[in-house]
């Protein structure tokens, strides 16, 4: 386990402390939590979670089953940008698998690897909640709809 970040920023404190304030029950914070610590750090190490249930005693492994569950929250350092297909019966019936296998041919990784030089992560996640503009893809927490494999060099270019 890493140590550098075994506690939290100043920052991160009060941003916990915020959240704390809001919610009547400590669980409630859980995920608020971790997206903050990821929104700082970009990821969430186990460092970082044991810096969190320090700070809120929440149980590092409630922290960990959540982080885990909850596909968004990265337990893994990711690229500048993240490409989150969708991989939903929606988007598969419209050519979502088409997409995602393009993206994976011309980035040169499969799903949960980032691209040696750092650039993009892929992560496909299930239904995006627009089916009616499948195939969708969120890359950079920007939702592209009615995605084509035509246009997916133009896209990751514009992310250079
Ligand atoms: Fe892709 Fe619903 S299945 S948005």
């Amino acid at each position: 386990i890493e140590t550098p970040d075994i506690s939290l920023s100043s920052k991160e404190q009060q941003g916990i402390d915020e959240l704390i304030s809001h919610s009547p029950q400590l669980a409630g914070i859980t995920i608020d939590a971790l997206k903050l610590i990821q929104a700082e750090r970009g990821w969430v190490s186990d460092a970082s979670l044991h810096a969190l249930s320090l700070y809120t005693q929440i149980p590092v492994a409630d922290l960990d089953s959540v982080a885990t569950f909850y596909n968004l929250i990265f337990r893994q350092p990711v690229g500048k940008v993240v490409l989150h297909p969708c991989d939903g019966i929606s988007c598969d019936l419209m050519g979502g698998e088409h997409i995602r296998q393009c993206l994976k041919q011309q980035l040169n990784i499969t799903a949960g690897e980032t691209t040696p030089d750092n650039r993009f992560t892929l992560i496909p996640l299930p239904c995006l909640g627009a089916c009616d503009k499948a195939p969708v893809m969120i890359a950079n927490k920007q939702l592209f709809e009615n995605v084509t494999t035509d246009e997916l060099p133009k896209l990751l270019s514009t992310f250079n």
